[in-house]
């Protein structure tokens, strides 16, 4: 059977090979629940504005609802004439109930239903992310309580810096997944807007009413312009930039836990249900989930990459090209998606490992800031103090023991300046207690933090 798209033009039939290059079927049937949403809506409307009947549209909503149960239960048969999702479709409907059918495509072009179907699609997929993010955040805060009495190291260029309170890591990834919220709901509102009814380009000679269909599938309004709107795929590529930005978080994530899984920091367990063991070595007890999570985050950034290439050179408006958009697409959420339902329960579920922690949180000296801002209250320029602080360090290395652990007679012999109060700020639980600013590690500032996400994740 020759393709419904080849008209009374076509004087050749269609070459095999191009049948099989061209179609869409085997990774666009994903969107047959908006198709066939988006083609009831329509058909509403074409009623509506008398293009069809009362009795035409009836006949046309019944038969796409038994299409969509014979695609839920994988009854349709793919044919690559058919290209696409929507194809099949509307053959099918066709195949049902003839002519009746043969009215369904009036005023709208495979553009703007392409265009209905994705966003929808992926105003679905956002709302996914968004509760699976919510999720991640969720699992960082209920760890905060239990680990509010762990003194981590906070580290810049992965050296030793300041001491930081566990839950003030857990609250740092809570703000970065929120932004990534942020973004999610960003995007939605642009993708929210409905293409329907523009058509292939440069709209319709008949009177449809686009407001209708826009309401009926829940867009928040129209697009504005024909040309942009079978042009634009900045919808796809945005939301793949979302989601790659949540990849670069989990990624650093893993990459963080995978450094704290091992001997050498022996900082946190990740639950044994998420490792996988070595098929020679009888010990090993490796951290798959993360190092794939780390490289699942390539694919992710790939898509977005692919995107954005597939459309840069694309004149207006409509290009064939842009087929190509939903094989990463899809890839992309499959893939965050599946990153994120399993960070979670390895989040809520490892298990820091406190005795060796604290065997080794007064080592790399992560009071020494703390020691410099003590004498900087004492009335010391900073970069007079830095400086002694620095020889003070030096001193504490030579001997082989933490600030702490220094002698009075060497502090003194050192500044003048000093004096036994200052073994209030030395040790990393002073260090910790003499924080205050906002945002940063202080103990009260971080209970208020726990606090604020507590009634904003609730
Ligand atoms: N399968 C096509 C796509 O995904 C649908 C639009 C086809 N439009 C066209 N004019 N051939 O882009």
């Amino acid at each position: 059977m020759a393709s419904p798209s080849r008209s009374g033009v076509f004087a050749a039939e269609t070459d095999q090979r191009l049948e099989a290059y061209a179609e869409s079927i085997t990774f666009d049937s994903r969107l047959y629940q908006q198709d066939i949403r988006g083609s009831i809506a329509h058909a509403d409307m074409l009623r509506s504005v008398g293009l069809i009947t009362e009795e035409e549209f009836t006949q046309i909503r019944k038969e796409l609802e038994v299409i969509r149960g014979q695609l839920d239960r994988g009854e349709l048969p793919m044919r690559f004439e058919l290209e696409d999702i929507h194809m099949h479709v509307e053959q099918a409907l066709i195949d049902a109930t003839g002519d009746v059918g043969r009215k369904l495509h009036t005023a709208r072009s495979r553009n703007d239903q392409v265009s209905t179907d994705v966003r929808m699609w992926i105003r679905e997929a956002l709302d996914k992310i968004d509760e699976l993010l919510l999720g991640l955040q969720r699992a960082f805060l209920g760890r905060c309580e239990d680990d509010f009495d762990v003194i981590i190291p906070a580290y810049t260029h992965l050296q030793r810096a300041q001491p930081v309170l566990a839950p003030h890591y857990w609250l740092a990834y809570i703000e970065k997944l929120q932004r990534d919220r942020g973004r999610v709901a960003d995007c939605r509102a642009r993708v929210n807007q409905s293409p329907l009814g523009i058509a292939a380009v440069a709209g319709t000679t008949l009177p449809i009413d686009r407001q209708q269909t826009a309401a009926a599938l829940g867009f928040d309004g129209i697009t504005a312009n024909s040309l942009d709107t079978s042009s634009d795929r900045d919808f796809v590529l945005e939301s793949s930039f979302v989601l790659s930005m949540i990849a670069s978080h989990l990624s650093g994530w893993a990459e963080e836990w995978i450094l704290w899984s091992t001997v050498e920091f022996d900082f946190i367990a990740i639950p044994q249900q998420f490792c996988t063991g070595s098929s020679i070595m009888p010990q090993k007890v490796n951290p798959d989930t993360l190092e794939l999570t780390r490289g699942k985050s390539a694919r992710v950034m790939g898509s977005l990459q692919t995107l954005m290439l597939l459309v840069k050179n694309l004149p207006l408006a409509y290009n064939r090209d842009l087929q190509e958009d939903k094989p990463p697409l899809f890839d992309a959420f499959d893939t965050t998606q599946a990153m994120l339902e399993l960070a979670t329960p390895i989040v809520a579920g490892a298990e820091l490992k406190r005795e060796s922690i604290a065997a080794r949180i007064e080592k790399g000296y992560l009071d020494a800031t703390t020691l410099m801002e003590w004498m900087i209250r004492k009335g010391m320029p900073q970069r007079t103090a830095h400086h002694l602080v620095g020889a003070i360090v030096g001193a504490a290395m030579e001997k082989g023991v933490p600030l702490a652990e220094l002698p009075i007679e060497t502090l003194k012999e050192l500044s003048s300046e000093i004096d036994e109060s200052v073994y209030e700020v030395l040790g990393t639980q002073n260090a910790v207690a003499a924080f205050c600013s906002e945002g940063s590690t202080a103990p009260q500032r971080v209970r208020e933090q726990i606090a604020v996400w507590k009634e904003r994740l609730a």
